[in-house]
Formats: structure tokens, C-alpha cells, sequence
């Protein structure tokens, strides 16, 4: 690993799998904060501030001005989608950002048009389009991929590639043994083996190429033993699964609170309606197996039910999405939440977020592009644990709980970007109240 990367010199291409409502919602708003129309509002580099050394010192520079990472002019945009429109239209479709807006952005958001997606209905029930690859197998259809980068790259004169999977949520899929090994999965891709879902091919393709993956929807992708290998082996950083925001967001907020201060909680209940391409996706039981999968592990890592089993121990979690078209992206969220205090005497919290969903993934999509880029320049490969801020379901090594915590994850986050840059980590210690040398 290196330390005290230089400043990115040319390009960063941005790729991403699927152009629907996060993908065009961050295209757009990446145009809009360099045409100076907006802020980059909920972006942790753009918008986000880092304390350095002692607190007598009062440097809090802001993320971008403190790590090299490449600058919002230096981005290129590309993807490949199931629907042809550009990417001006499918914004419009989405519905989640104004025309006027988009109308001033229009020439740029026309000007990117979705390469032919890898793409199969039996991995997403709701969906069917007609702008799809064939291949002989699933291996062409890698191979294709890999065509598509490198053509992406010389045209736009791109000097590195990241891809950030935007594309819908897939069905539910267990971990097998093609999933075991490299040669496994490559011997699975020339079979077209079923368990090899389009996302795997897409992470195939990103990571044999050396190109940053992150996924962030909740199927498997490259969280399998084979492409965290061949991560390691090519030397590239992946993160995933499943952007954080809206629910899950509140919930690793507020449950490390109720934790921290020992109140117990009997149930959790979630409910959600939204009414966007996603929600309807999710309403088929085999992408809401995979996503509730996603939103369930979250608790249960947060509590270490098994450490504090008097307060955890009987936790009901119970996780609801429903399709609700006149919501379209604005989705609304109920948590009712049954705590018990002092004595055991019983509360409640109930939580109502109408949020809009593409809103908080966008500034995701964002940050891990441009610090997937910075890992993969200072040499940092395979699972990046340092970026689980970013996700519902953190990819961790084998035999590691994920860390769910929101103030855990945001503590790594920065103590890496302290590493990365040379700077002592904070360990919030405050040992100048007791000692003569103020150390933190
Ligand atoms: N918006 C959020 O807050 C949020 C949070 C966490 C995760 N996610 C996940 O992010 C993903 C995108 O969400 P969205 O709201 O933009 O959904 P969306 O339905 O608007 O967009 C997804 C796009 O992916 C395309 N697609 C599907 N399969 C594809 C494939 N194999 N290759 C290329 N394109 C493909 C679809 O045609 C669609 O245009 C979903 O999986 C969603 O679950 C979203």
C-alpha cells in the first residue's frame, strides 16, 4: 500500500450498470454542481469536513481538499442499459429531478446513450428490454464487457475505470461451488452455468480488466470467494452490497443510540411504500428475498445479539416493502420500534421518513467512484471494509461480522483517509485533561 498518493493526472471513467433513477440522478447532479446550478448536498467528499491532528490545532479541511481524489471535471460518464433511451430521457422517465434542470444539462445527459446490456429475465422477473447482448455463453458475454471498457476508455480518453453496479435488484441467490474458485466460476461461465447471475458477469468483466467494482444493490455480485480472489490477484479494490440510505439508514442510526445507552428492544417493524421501476422490481418475492436479506442482517450485527442476549435476545424484526405507484422515487417509511427500559417497563419509537430515495443514493454513487479510484491508486485490493459506510450489507472478509454501525463505519472511514494521507489516527482518547503532553 502507498501512502501520500499524487493528485490523479487525466480522466476517471465512470461506468455504470444500469441507467435508471440512481445512475441518472447522479449523472445529472455531477453536471449540474460543475455547471455551479447545485451543491453536492449528502456527498461525504464533496461536501464533508475531517479533523487532523490535535483538536488545539483546528485543521478540518474538507475530504476533497485533504486526499487527492480526482476532480468532478475529470469525470466521464458511461453504462449500458436493458432500455435504449439516452440518458436525458431516462431521467426524465425516472421523474425523480426537475425538466428544468435536466433541460439545462440536456445536451451533455442526450450525449450518453446505454451500451447493450448483459441482461436475462429470469434474473429480474419484472423487467424485459430490447437493448440486451447475445453470446454463445456467459464467458462471450464477459468477453463483450470487457470490449465495452476498452472501447469506452479509448474514446473518451479515459486514464482509469471505475464501475459502480446501478442496475436493478436481482433474484435470490445462494452461494455454490461455482462460486468457490476462479477456475470454478470461469468453467461456470463457459457452461452458463444458472447460479452465475448477469451482476457476476458484469463484476467479472470490471475486476479481470483491473477496474474498481462496487455494488449497490444487495445480490451476491462479487461478494463470492471467486472474484474476491481474483481481486486480490489483479490487484483490484471491490466494495459492496447495497447503498445505504432511506431505512436502513435511520435504522444504523438510531440502533446503535438505543445500544450504546443498554435499552433492550423487543421488535422492529418496517414498512415501506415506493413506487418507482425499483419498487416495482422488489415486488417480485425473489429480488424482495434478496433485498430483505440485505435489510435483515442489519440488527443483528448492530446488537451482537449473542453478547447482550438480556436486551436482544427475543428482537422481532420484520421488514415490509410495498409497490405504491403514485409515490413514484418518493418513498415513504414507518419503523415502529419496541424498546424496553429501566426495570424492563416498556416504550415505543415510531419513525416516519418520507425521503426520496434516488436523492440519498446519488452522492453515494459519487464517493465511491472517486474513492474506489483513490484505493486502487494508493494499492489497496480486494475488500474495501474501510468504504461499509456506504452500504446496508457490508462485504467482509470470511468469518467477520460486517459492521453495520454508522459511527464504527465513518470512524474507519476517516482514520483510513488519515493513513492513506500520513496523519495520526484519532482515537478520542483526550489525554491532555490528565497528562502534560495534550495527545488527542
Ligand atoms: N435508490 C436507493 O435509495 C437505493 C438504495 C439501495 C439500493 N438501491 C439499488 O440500486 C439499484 C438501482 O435503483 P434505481 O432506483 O435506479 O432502479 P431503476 O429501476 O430506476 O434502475 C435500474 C436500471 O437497471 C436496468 N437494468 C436491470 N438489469 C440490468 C442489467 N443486467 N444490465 C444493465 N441494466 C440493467 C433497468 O433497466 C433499469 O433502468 C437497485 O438495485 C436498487 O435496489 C437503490
Amino acid at each position: 500500500m502507498k501512502h501520500n498518493p499524487e493528485p490523479p493526472n487525466g480522466k476517471l471513467g465512470v461506468l455504470l450498470p444500469g441507467l435508471g433513477a440512481v445512475a441518472t440522478t447522479f449523472i445529472a447532479g455531477v453536471l449540474a454542481v460543475r455547471k455551479q446550478l447545485a451543491e453536492p448536498v449528502g456527498s461525504f467528499t464533496q461536501m464533508g469536513t475531517i479533523r487532523l491532528g490535535k483538536r488545539t490545532e483546528h485543521r478540518r479541511p474538507l475530504i476533497r481538499d485533504f486526499v487527492p481524489l480526482a476532480d468532478l471535471d475529470a469525470l466521464a460518464f458511461g453504462g449500458w442499459d436493458i432500455y435504449d433511451d439516452n440518458v436525458y430521457d431516462a431521467a426524465v422517465n425516472a421523474g425523480v429531478l426537475d425538466t428544468q434542470l435536466l433541460d439545462a444539462l440536456r445536451d451533455e445527459l442526450s450525449a450518453i446513450s446505454p451500451m447493450a446490456a448483459v441482461f436475462d429475465h429470469e434474473y429480474v422477473k419484472r423487467l424485459d428490454g430490447p437493448n440486451v447482448k447475445k453470446g454463445k455463453d456467459k464467458m462471450a458475454l464477459a468477453e463483450a464487457l470487457v470490449d465495452d471498457m476498452e472501447r469506452f476508455r479509448s474514446e473518451h480518453g479515459c486514464d482509469r475505470l471505475v464501475m459502480i453496479w446501478c442496475a436493478s435488484t436481482e433474484t435470490f441467490i445462494e452461494e455454490q461451488d461455482v462460486h468457490l474458485s476462479i477456475d470454478a466460476f470461469e468453467q461456470g461461465l463457459r457452461d452458463s452455468h444458472p447460479a452465475i447471475a448477469p451482476s457476476m458477469i458484469y463484476a467479472y468483466a470490471a475486476i479481470r480488466s483491473g477496474v474498481p467494482f462496487a455494488n449497490g444493490a444487495p445480490n451476491l455480485s462479487a461478494d463470492i470467494p471467486a472474484l474476491v480472489e481474483l481481486a486480490k490477484r489483479t490487484g483490484t479494490p471491490i466494495a459492496g452490497k447495497d447503498f445505504k440510505t432511506g431505512q436502513t439508514l435511520m435504522k444504523t442510526i438510531v440502533a446503535p443510540g438505543l445500544k450504546a445507552r443498554s435499552l433492550g428492544v423487543h421488535g422492529w417493524f418496517s414498512t415501506n411504500i415506493l413506487g418507482n421501476r425499483d419498487g416495482e422490481v422488489l415486488d417480485d418475492p425473489g429480488s424482495f428475498k434478496t433485498k430483505e436479506t440485505s435489510k435483515l442482517s442489519v440488527l443483528g450485527s448492530i446488537f451482537e445479539q449473542d453478547f447482550n442476549s438480556k436486551l436482544y435476545a427475543d428482537l422481532y424484526h420484520k421488514i415490509r416493502i410495498n409497490y405504491y405507484p403514485p409515490r413514484g422515487d418518493n418513498k415513504e417509511s414507518w419503523d415502529n420500534i419496541d424498546i424496553f427500559g429501566w426495570l424492563g417497563y416498556p416504550m415505543q419509537i415510531k419513525i416516519n421518513f418520507l425521503c426520496r430515495d434516488s436523492i440519498l443514493a446519488a452522492p453515494i454513487v459519487l464517493d465511491l467512484a472517486l474513492l474506489l479510484d483513490l484505493a486502487r491508486r494508493v494499492e489497496m485490493s480486494g475488500i474495501q471494509e474501510w468504504l461499509s459506510f456506504f452500504f446496508k450489507s457490508p462485504q467482509a472478509q470470511e468469518g467477520l461480522r460486517p459492521q453495520h454501525d454508522l459511527f464504527q463505519q465513518l470512524m474507519k472511514l476517516e482514520n483510513t483517509l488519515r493513513f492513506v494521507q500520513g496523519e495520526s489516527l484519532i482515537t478520542h482518547l483526550g489525554l491532555d485533561y490528565y497528562e502534560d503532553t495534550p495527545e488527542d
